[in-house]
Formats: structure tokens, sequence, C-alpha cells
């Protein structure tokens, strides 16, 4: 039976998105069609009638702004909002602004597919020389936490999960427990995390769930937090399918 209910959304289109380079931990904003999506999650949520109580998103604008837009179109701006580093994309490491056409086509698209979607290996470290290092590391938001020896120059999905499901635990389901209504706004990698801990999909299972941008979907869960409905996308099939098949071709060498 049905005890918990959550709502969990990728950030609309990013500018880099659209660009179609690794974004990571990059702060880029949203694309004129990812601000797009998110009022119109917001209208989905709006029309099915949801209300929150709590929100919690990443420290990066991408995903504040998106939650922003949706809890504007709810009327619902006031609520209290958590944002916190263990729900950020996971980090692209050295291939962080790098395009993903072009690296399909210099290192192969299979090389491409693993580094986006293997479950435990990760992308090549980003070294102190890199471009966005600087950018990243030395941002003041991050001056609280990750401490530093947290701090992830790299993250495979595993590492990304190992961060991620601790705030899960730690907040998310004392949260539920209380009876907190919850929506999530977060990243592809972030959330495939908590998808894969939900429904207990194999490291193979995982690698075909590409998540698309700025479409809610819902869990309930039973009392021991199992599942009883998973990922039930506010949207037609045949959109969430072409969006999800659109974000899985963004590896592809064309
Ligand atoms: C990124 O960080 O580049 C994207 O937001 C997620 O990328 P992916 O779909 O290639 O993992």
């Amino acid at each position: 039976m049905s005890k918990y209910k959550i709502v969990m959304v990728r950030h609309g289109e990013s500018e880099w998105n659209q660009l179609n380079l690794f974004c990571g931990w990059f702060d880029a904003g949203l694309s004129d069609k990812g601000k797009a999506e998110a009022l119109a999650a917001g209208k989905a949520l709006k029309d099915a009638e949801y209300t929150f109580d709590v929100a919690h998103t990443s420290m990066l604008t991408r995903a504040q702004n998106t939650l922003g837009s949706i809890l504007k179109e709810i009327g619902q701006e006031n609520i209290p909002i958590n944002k916190t580093w263990r729900l950020n994309e996971r980090h692209y490491g050295g291939l962080t602004g790098m395009n993903k056409t072009e690296t399909a086509q210099k290192y192969g698209e299979e090389q491409v597919q693993i580094w986006r979607r293997s479950f435990d290996t990760p992308p090549p470290p980003m070294e102190a020389d890199h471009k966005y290092y600087d950018a990243i590391v030395k941002d003041p938001r991050y001056a609280a936490e990750p401490k530093p020896e947290e701090f992830p120059k790299f993250e495979s999905l595993k590492l990304t999960i190992e961060r991620t499901l601790p705030y899960w635990n730690n907040v998310i389901i004392p949260q539920l427990k209380e009876g907190k209504k919850i929506i999530i706004a977060a990243h592809g990698n972030s959330l495939r995390g908590i998808v894969k801990h939900l429904d207990q999909l194999s490291n193979d299972q995982i690698m075909g769930l590409n998540l698309p941008t700025g479409i809610p979907f819902v869990y309930e869960l039973d009392e021991n937090f199992k599942p009883v409905v998973s990922m039930k996308f506010l949207g037609d099939e045949a959109t969430v399918k072409a969006a999800m098949e659109a974000v899985a071709a963004q590896g592809k060498a064309k």
C-alpha cells in the first residue's frame, strides 16, 4: 500500500545541454527552452493539484531556477528550500566543457557511453590546470562544504550515489516519515542514483536510463520505502520517450 509520495524533476534544458557540452559541476544557466520546460513542469504540477511542504535542490543554478519556476507557478514560493551539494550533478572531471559529439568522434561512441553511463568507470579527473577548475573549486558557494577531502575532481555514478544516498537516508526519509510533501529538483545523474536505489536496479539496468529535462516524475512508496508506483512522469508517454531518446543520443558521433 502506498504510504509516501515524492516528486522529483531534472532541471530544464541548460545552456550547456543545448550546446551538448559535458557540464557536471559547471554552473550553466537554463536555456530559453529550459526556462519554458520549467514553467511547463510547474503547470503540470498545478494541473495535478500538487502542493509541497518542503523542497530540496542542488547548489547549481539550473536546478534552483527550475525549482523556483515550479514553486512560483504553483503559488508556493515561500516553502523552505534546502540546497545541498549532495544533489549536484555528478562531477564530469576532465570532460567538463567538452562537446559530447566531438568527444565521441575522437574517442568513439563506446568510450563516451562508458564515461556517461557505466556504473563505476569514472571520467578522467579535473586537473588543476583545467579551464574550469578554479571556477568550481574556488566557488564561494562551496566554502562550507564539501570538505576539501570530500570535494570531487571526478565522479562515476557509483561515487555520485555515495554522496547522494546519505542525503536521501538522513534528510529525505525522516521528512517523509514526518508526513512532509516533498519535491526534489536536481540533475540527470544525481536523480538516476536515487532511482537506482529506490527501484533496486542492477548496474546494467541503470545504464539504460536517461532522464528527460524538466518533466516531473512521482514515486509512491510503501511503509518500507519500497516503490508501489515507480517513476510516473507527469507527461504523455510519447513525449517522455522521445525526450529520453534525445538524451541518450547526445553521446552519438552523428
Ligand atoms: C551533464 O552534466 O553534462 C548533463 O547534465 C548530464 O550529462 P549526461 O547525460 O551525459 O550524463
